[in-house]
């Protein structure tokens, strides 16, 4: 390796690995109190909805044009009917953040290549090759911040449209194993350029959420120059692991059962059974069974099993990144909104039970979750005893006082042989989930907190 190369990499392993503990904690603050962001899937394959040629392709819609082998030159055709006039920004971050969400991730260029952003460097961007001409990305980047949110996109290293990437030179165009020889020119010339317009002409972006890193071409190399390259020009920037290759499916894990690169874990579809001690973690969800729209997907998860994956996920340390698909027009389909708006009723009233919380420091109980603050355990009570009598299951002493969080309602606390026993009303305030205040000695409930990131 040449010296100049070997000086790069030094810089690069430093830019990784020079940051104080303290400074890593102030730059992961926000996101670690943030809990619950929406995830927005939206591109031309919303055009397609699920259906090319008149047939409905299996699998999740942003893959159609490699599910269905859709030649490039077809799945242009998309991407020139991408028109979608009733995009509302600040109607999309009016649902979030009703809903009780804190930040928005959106696909600023998926699988296929095409991007929702203004790109300079590409004609196959929603300005130059859509007659909407207009840059959605920018719109929504504003109008989240204008309403306080922060903004965060995610990116594909996969590119299915790129003659150096996996385009028309590739056999197919999702392969862990076929190699593009170009590949060095599409990261140098086109993907690190874009990257580069996306953290200069969008100083909303706050995440960086890549993905298609299985391909052959990318490696951990690779992810460490790119990790370098990105918090280079935004040190405050947020990387999810996927910048790197090491990932095997979808628990987000390397075989050695480790994050890998970047800044964050990020399971996909699961909720890891313990969580992941000790790092910082992230899941994402659908709320049907694809990311970008299908017309006809109707396997709507429900908002009690929505809410609860939530609060499981915080009780772990975690976060919820919570998918929408929104239509070619740009609309949220209702399903979605309805739910949305039914998880941000019970965030009304309950948000401090899962915002700047951590990890569960007692386990977790046959009836519900634990999730702690400083001074603080919420008992999330899933299941309410018939007889009234709730088993502060793990809880070593006597809580000095016991509440209802979503009216204040003081509750008893009793000593029994199991333990301790808080007596309950009749009527649970919420069906889904019931939140008791414990107020803890001292450090026992917050100081517990350390176990979901590395702080
Ligand atoms: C997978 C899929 C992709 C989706 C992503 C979300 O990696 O390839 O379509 O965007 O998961 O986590």
């Amino acid at each position: 390796m040449p010296l100049s190369h070997l000086v790069l990499l030094a810089v690069m392993m430093q830019a990784q690995s020079a940051e104080s503990p303290a400074a890593r904690d102030a730059r992961m603050a926000w996101w670690r109190d943030a809990r619950f962001g929406m995830f927005i899937h939206w591109g031309a394959y919303a055009v397609a909805a699920g259906t090319y040629k008149g047939e409905r392709i299996p699998g999740i819609g942003e893959w159609i044009m490699s599910r269905a082998h859709v030649p490039i030159p077809d799945y242009e055709e998309f991407v020139h009917r991408f028109n979608p006039v009733r995009f509302d920004p600040d109607a999309w971050v009016r649902i979030a953040k009703d809903a009780g969400m804190k930040y928005i991730v959106i696909t600023s260029k998926h699988h296929d290549g095409f991007a929702i952003f203004d790109s300079k460097i590409s004609r196959y961007d929603i300005v130059d090759a859509t007659p909407y001409k207009r840059d959605a990305l920018k719109a929504l980047a504003q109008a989240a911040h204008r309403a306080g949110m922060r903004f965060g996109v995610y990116y594909s290293i996969m590119d299915w449209h790129h003659p150096d990437a996996q385009g028309p030179n590739a056999p197919e165009y999702n392969s862990s194993t076929w190699s593009n020889a170009n590949f060095g020119r599409y990261v140098e010339n086109y993907m690190k350029p874009q990257i580069k317009e996306l953290l200069t002409q969008y100083p909303e972006i706050d995440v960086l959420w890549f993905d298609g890193e299985w391909i052959a071409d990318w490696n951990d190399e690779r992810g460490r120059d790119l990790y370098a390259f990105v918090r280079g020009i935004r040190p405050t920037l947020i990387v999810n692991n996927r910048v790197g290759h090491t990932r095997q499916g979808l628990s987000g894990l390397n075989q050695a059962g480790q994050i890998g690169l970047g800044d964050f874990g990020t399971p996909e579809q699961q909720v890891p059974p313990e969580g992941l001690p000790g790092v910082d973690w992230e899941t994402c969800m659908t709320m049907n069974d694809t990311w970008g729209y299908k017309s006809y997907d109707d396997d709507w998860k429900d908002t009690r099993t929505l809410l609860r994956t939530l609060i499981d996920v915080a009780s772990k340390g975690g976060n919820f990144l919570l998918n929408v698909g929104p239509t070619a027009e740009g609309v949220i389909p209702t399903p979605i909104v309805s739910r949305l708006h039914e998880m941000g009723d019970w965030m009304k009233a309950n948000g401090e039970a899962i915002y700047g919380t951590t990890v569960s420091p007692y386990g977790r109980p046959a009836w519900g979750r634990y999730t702690a603050k400083r001074g603080k355990v919420y008992a999330h009570v899933f299941d309410w005893p018939k007889d009234g009598r709730l088993a502060l299951t793990g809880l070593p002493d006597r809580p000095l006082a016991a509440s209802l969080l979503a009216d204040g309602t003081p509750l008893t606390i009793e000593r029994a042989d199991s333990g301790f026993v808080v007596q309950l009303p009749r009527v649970p305030p919420s069906t889904i989930a019931s939140v008791v205040v414990l107020q803890v000695g001292g450090g026992s409930g917050g100081s517990a907190g350390s176990g979901g990131s590395i702080r």
